[in-house]
């Protein structure tokens, strides 16, 4: 096969963790007998640093016509003060409107060896292997009106759900669902939000198309404390774009690190990878940044954009068998660096491929 992959490493981690993506991609590449080529463009701080805007002309137009996006993180501290719309960040929330990237998929599952990793007692993590289903166009992040007063005295976001986006979103999470053990549960705020309250309703009605597949449906602040109680009670969670943004965040905390989680965002063009984590300004540049979300987010480009599944597996079996052999990053309380961590795993891709 042949494809044009665009990367778009950003700010802060973001280049340390596209680049062992982009390495796991090459040793499949050359495994597997197939051509990708890849093309690196600016994004977010990386972006504003040679004062071009966060998201520049130029790298709309490389994404619009790649086969796949990778994509690192995006966010700098030096631009904190300014206002949203002129943030890296805005990129991406750009970005994903640009390529009508509505769904994104956020699994969290516990990897070989990572058992007591995380600050759960490994006998309540269990199994846990989740699949958070993010709906990633509408909700607070893009309702109008939003703004703050002239006085700066008071500010508004705004909640707004179409029964279409919300239709949509849940026919993703169903067909996720029949690939894994059928069992959806849908979050929501329906007992103060009328955004919910439609949510709750479309959500139903859509499940009445998948017969096969269980519905629950649960709020999101109990939602919120079950991931921490029982979080191998759940399989796929659906829900509205800022919930899906925090209860991410914790189920990557609960599997061991949000350093581990991949994503990817999908629509009606081209497909975007991403780990989950942000640019972590912190630890920028000290090759000690977890490389396995950005990774795993390689193999879901591999399975979603690309339908190269033998390949993609082959990326998760590395990754498994580097963290079942104890080479782990500091988040994971190891001591290797992100590129020793990277080798490792394009190691195992290529030796499994060979066998
Ligand atoms: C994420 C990030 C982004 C979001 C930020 C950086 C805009 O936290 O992808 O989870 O809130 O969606
Ligand atoms: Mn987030």
């Amino acid at each position: 096969m042949i494809a044009r992959i665009v990367v778009l490493p950003g700010d802060g981690v973001g280049p340390e963790v596209t680049g062992a993506a982009q390495a796991a991609l090459v040793a499949v590449a050359d495994a597997f007998g197939h051509q990708f080529t890849f093309e690196t463009h600016l994004i977010g701080g990386a972006a504003i640093r040679r004062d071009l805007p966060p998201l520049p002309q130029e790298t709309i137009a490389a994404c619009v016509s790649a086969d796949a996006i990778l994509l690192g993180a995006v966010g700098a501290p030096e631009f904190d003060s300014r206002p949203p719309g002129q943030r890296p960040e805005s990129a991406l929330l750009q970005i994903r409107q640009r390529l009508g990237l509505y769904a994104n998929l956020r699994p969290a599952r516990v990897w070989p060896g990572l058992e007591s990793a995380g600050p759960l007692k490994p006998q309540v993590l269990g199994r846990t292997d989740l699949l958070v289903v993010r709906e990633l166009t509408g909700g607070l992040y893009y309702g109008e009106p939003r703004g703050i007063s002239a006085e700066g005295d008071a500010a508004w976001n705004t909640m707004r759900y179409s029964r279409q986006e919300i239709e949509r979103i849940a026919r993703v999470a169903f067909t996720a669902a029949r690939a894994r053990q059928r069992r959806v549960t849908s979050v929501d705020k329906m007992n103060v939000l009328e955004t919910s309250r439609l949510w709750r309703s479309v959500v139903t009605e859509v499940a009445a198309d998948y017969p096969d597949v269980r519905l629950d449906h649960m709020l999101v602040d109990s939602c919120a404390m079950r991931i921490t109680l029982a979080p191998a009670s759940f399989d796929v969670i659906v829900t509205e774009n800022l919930f899906g943004d925090i209860l991410s965040d914790e189920a990557g905390a609960v599997v061991g690190s949000l350093g581990l989680l991949p994503s990817a965002s999908l629509g009606d063009g081209p497909g975007l990878f991403e780990p989950v984590h942000g640019s972590a300004p912190d630890i920028a540049g000290l090759d000690v940044a977890n490389p396995i979300g950005a990774v795993l987010s390689a193999a879901m480009l591999l399975r979603h954009a690309l339908k190269l599944e033998k390949e993609a597996s082959a990326i998760e079996s590395a990754v498994a068998g580097v963290t079942a052999g104890g080479e782990l990053t500091r988040d994971l309380g190891g001591p290797a660096s992100c590129s020793a961590v990277a080798r490792a795993i394009a190691a195992r891709v290529v030796s499994r491929a060979v066998t």
